[in-house]
């Protein structure tokens, strides 16, 4: 907790676009004091939480990197993913066959599966040789993607993750993002790709789709109130320095709420110089 509490104050702290110093000002504090929190060399006074949470606009919950229960059952395919069977099927979206023509495992190769669902691409991948990492932010998809990596033999590194808290690390060779990306809030996209992208090793691919909005697509039934739909073209421009191999609109049908109803997704697959 005291790591990820020093990441978050610096995290918020930025998105504000505030300065330690100025952190501290509001807070009647050293500014070394701050430099400390976040450097996890000190904890905030627990009294000061309150405030602090305030100036930041996070809650203290989401400071501490805690994720409230009634938080966790914030994707709609919770329940959907606790049902027998496969709600996406088992067969590999078409965008996985992009990654295996592209850049095939012939060295190892880390991939990153971001909001895996119930596991169908993730283990398709590890099946094909990549070694695979996944998230997601239901339980029961996270268990799912573990079994069904489990029943074919091969293992995915599988884990519980918000994408809007989750940070990469580590470098990786590709990114795969399928029908996740509209769980960004928009204020938050520069950052998440920057970081994305500078965790991504020379010559690494990124293939990612993104609902995006068009006038004449009336919005999904599913109502998500943690959705935001990209603009039209948005997902391209936050790769004007990478090659980008293949971009792509297109609008298909789809049930998935049992009523019949149409998106439109953007989907990219650039190259890192
Ligand atoms: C349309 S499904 C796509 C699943 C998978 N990529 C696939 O193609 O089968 C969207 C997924 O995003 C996950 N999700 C929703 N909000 C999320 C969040 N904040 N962080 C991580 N995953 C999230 C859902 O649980 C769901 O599995």
């Amino acid at each position: 907790m005291k790591n990820s509490l020093g990441k978050n104050i610096s995290r918020y702290r930025k998105l504000k676009n505030i300065t330690q110093e100025e952190l501290a000002t509001q807070l009647n504090i050293t500014f070394q004091a701050v430099s400390k929190w976040e450097t996890n060399q000190t904890y905030p006074d627990i009294t000061l939480l309150p405030h602090l949470a305030s100036i930041l606009e996070v809650s203290i919950d989401r400071l501490m990197g805690y994720t409230s229960h009634q938080e966790q059952k914030r994707t709609i395919y919770e329940d959907e993913y606790a049902q027998d069977g496969y709600y996406w099927g088992l067969a590999p979206s078409k965008l996985c066959y992009k990654i295996l023509s592209m850049l095939p495992p012939a060295k190892p190769l880390k991939l990153l599966d971001i909001g895996c669902g119930e596991g169908k691409d993730a283990v398709f991948f590890a099946r094909n040789g990549y070694q695979v990492t996944a998230f997601d932010i239901a339980d029961a998809g996270i268990e799912k993607t573990k079994r069904l990596a489990d029943n074919v033999g091969v293992y995915v590194n599988v884990f519980k993750a918000d994408v809007l808290d989750f940070r990469l690390e580590s470098n990786y060779d590709i990114l795969y993002s399928n029908g996740v990306l509209h769980y960004l809030k928009p204020e938050l996209r520069q950052e998440i790709f920057l970081n994305y992208q500078q965790h991504t090793s020379p010559q690494g691919l990124h293939v990612l789709s993104a609902f995006v909005t068009k006038p004449f697509i009336p919005p999904a039934p599913e109502q998500e109130p943690n959705a935001h739909s990209w603009r039209s073209g948005e997902l391209f421009t936050l790769y004007s320095n990478w090659l980008i191999k293949e971009c792509d609109e297109i609008i298909f049908d789809c049930n998935s709420s049992g009523l019949a109803h149409k998106h439109a997704m953007n989907i990219i697959a650039a190259e890192k110089p």
